[in-house]
C-alpha cells in the first residue's frame, strides 16, 4: 500500500490544503494528513479542533486518515510507513524554505522523498496566517475556508 503524509500546522485547514489534499489522495492507497504539534509554535487552534475541522471537510474523500506528530517529520514518515511527503508550492516565494526542508529531511534520512504540488492558482495566495489576520480584523474569510472554519474563527474572535 503506496501511503503518502500530507505535514503541516493547519491552524487552521484552508481550501488550499483541501485542494492539495483532494489531488494528492488520488496519486496514492492513502494519504495521511499529519498536524504537527509544535509546542513551541504558538497556535490558534488547539490541535484537537484541527483534527475535528480537518476530517469533517475531508469526509468526501474514502482514502485519507487524519493523525498528529511530535518531533521530527522523517520519524513520522517512518512511523505511518509513508513512502513520500507531500507538500504545496503556491509560489515561488515558497520555494526556497520548501527546497531547504526538503534537502535536510533526506540528508536527515536518504530514503524520505518529498512531492511538490500546486494548488489550484485561485488559491495561490491563501495562507492560514493572513485567513487569522483577516479573521481578527474581521474581514470575510467565507471564500477561503470551508464554512466549519469560518463559524469557528467568528467564535475565536
Ligand atoms: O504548515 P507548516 O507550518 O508550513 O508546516 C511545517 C512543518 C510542520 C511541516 C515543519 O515545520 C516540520 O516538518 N516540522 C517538524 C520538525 C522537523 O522535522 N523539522 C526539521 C525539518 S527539516
Amino acid at each position: 500500500m503506496k501511503k503518502i503524509l500530507y505535514p503541516g500546522s493547519f491552524d487552521p485547514v484552508t481550501n488550499g490544503h483541501i485542494d492539495i489534499i483532494e489531488r494528492a489522495s488520488k496519486l496514492c492507497d492513502k494519504i495521511i494528513v499529519c498536524i504537527a504539534i509544535n509546542k513551541d509554535k504558538k497556535s490558534m487552534f488547539s490541535t484537537d479542533e484541527r483534527s475535528i475541522f480537518l476530517k469533517k471537510v475531508t469526509q468526501h474523500i474514502d482514502n485519507i486518515e487524519v493523525n498528529t506528530f511530535d518531533g521530527l517529520l522523517i520519524n513520522a514518515v517512518k512511523e505511518f510507513d509513508a513512502c513520500a511527503v507531500v507538500r504545496g508550492l503556491r509560489a515561488v516565494s515558497d520555494f526556497e524554505y520548501e527546497f531547504q526542508m526538503a534537502l535536510m529531511n533526506r540528508e536527515l534520512d536518504s530514503e524520505c522523498e518529498t512531492i511538490f504540488m500546486m494548488p489550484k492558482t485561485s488559491y495561490s495566495f491563501l495562507s492560514s496566517k493572513l485567513i487569522k489576520e483577516i479573521a481578527h480584523n474581521h474581514g470575510d474569510v467565507s471564500s477561503f475556508v470551508p464554512p466549519i472554519v469560518v463559524s469557528a474563527l467568528k467564535e475565536k474572535m
